[in-house]
């Protein structure tokens, strides 16, 4: 089975985690997070995937390299200009020639969605293309999916405002897993930016779009720190299906009289002082934290070094080879560009 992922987006809402990484590759616990979605995929029978990039992929081929590793085909198709999400599937199928049916997935979901499941509801309905939908408490950053009791669509409302959500008692999003009908492709014009949320499925309402509700699944878009640390500690805690994966890298040290708490995320030769604390938190490769600082609620990327008695936390990101001198404290979701030096005590909130 053929799988086209959209990995075109910039990533800006995961910055600075992103500002060197592009975001199908930042490391998510211990492997770069597209293979999680890979992994998934090949386990509901996928064994050809495209992925449809918005810029040169030389840092996601080096990551992923041809897929063989995971039993996959990976292909790496370039936009010449961003396509939007329809005008990308347009421009792959001159690439590559798609198969009769085929899925399409948004590269940015945590998800262990029964694709099989929703693979056979297409088929019993006969649909031309079947979206995979998630219950959420809040669908206004979402595309807000409504269904008649055929699992026919009657309406698909791309972000929509408040004004719109009236009357609606259960909100089911589309989870950006897509089972579709090559015929679909006939719809969307070809050398423009399409959005297959705002032109297509609407066009399609009616005429073949079906909603498969995946109730009991795990499902997140981790695109923004928030969400990637809870996608995180769901991975840790088990709450989401994935392979088995390693918290703590190889040659950690951790010193004497440091306390590292269970969900924490040690990457490969991190090194933890004498006294410090780490708890619910994310530190990447080569992260060195002095003595006695705190970190808890953050993500530290690659080569940072923390200085001592330095507090980190409330959603703090600290980018790639940040030094954050000692005693600074930083919170509130504040956000450190890659090689920033803070010299000591220079902020506090
Ligand atoms: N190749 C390519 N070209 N990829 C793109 C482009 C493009 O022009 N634009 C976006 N993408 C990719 C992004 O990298 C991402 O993986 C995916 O398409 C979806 O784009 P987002 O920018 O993350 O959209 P969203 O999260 O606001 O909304 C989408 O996802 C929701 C679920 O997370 C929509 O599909 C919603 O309907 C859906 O509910
Ligand atoms: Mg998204």
């Amino acid at each position: 089975m053929q799988a086209v992922i959209l990995v075109g987006g910039e990533g800006t809402r995961l910055r600075p985690l992103t500002s060197r990484q592009p975001k199908p590759v930042i490391t998510l616990v211990d492997r770069p997070f597209l293979v999680y979605m890979l992994e998934w995929l090949r386990g509901h029978g996928v064994d050809d995937v495209i992925l449809s990039c918005g810029f040169e992929p030389t840092k996601v081929r080096a990551a992923l390299g041809d897929g063989e590793a995971l039993g996959i085909t990976l292909r790496y198709v370039v936009e010449p200009e961003p396509r939007g999400t329809a005008g990308a599937l347009k421009y792959a199928e001159e690439q590559v020639g798609l198969d009769e049916r085929f899925l399409m997935l948004n590269g940015d979901v945590l998800t262990d969605v029964d694709v099989t499941a929703q693979l056979a509801q297409h088929e019993a309905t006969g649909a031309v293309g079947t979206l995979g939908l998630v219950p959420v408490d809040d669908p206004s950053a979402y595309g807000l999916v409504l269904c008649d009791e055929t699992h026919a669509v009657a309406g698909f409302l791309e972000k929509p405002a408040p004004s719109q959500l009236e009357g609606i008692d259960r909100y089911y999003i589309s989870a950006g897993i897509y089972v579709l009908e090559r015929s679909v492709l006939q719809l969307i014009d070809a050398d423009r930016n399409v959005s297959i949320e705002r032109e297509i499925w609407p066009a399609l309402v009616g005429h073949g779009l079906y909603g498969s509700q995946a109730d009991g699944a795990y499902w997140m878009d981790i695109g923004t720190p928030e969400r990637y640390l809870q996608g995180t500690f769901d991975i840790l805690e088990g709450n989401v299906r994935t392979a088995a994966v390693q918290r703590l890298g190889a040659d950690v040290t951790i010193a004497a009289g440091a306390q590292v708490g269970s969900l924490v995320v040690l990457g490969k030769g991190v090194t933890i002082g004498e006294g410090a604390r780490v708890e619910r938190a994310v530190v990447l490769d080569g992260v060195t934290v002095e003595a006695g600082a705190e970190l808890t609620d953050c993500i530290v990327a690659p080569g940072a070094t923390i200085g001592e008695g330095a507090i980190v936390r409330g959603g703090a990101v600290i980018g790639e080879g940040v030094r954050v001198g000692a005693g600074n404290v930083l919170a509130a979701g504040i956000k450190v560009f890659p090689d920033t030096d803070l010299p000591p005590g220079s902020i506090k909130f």
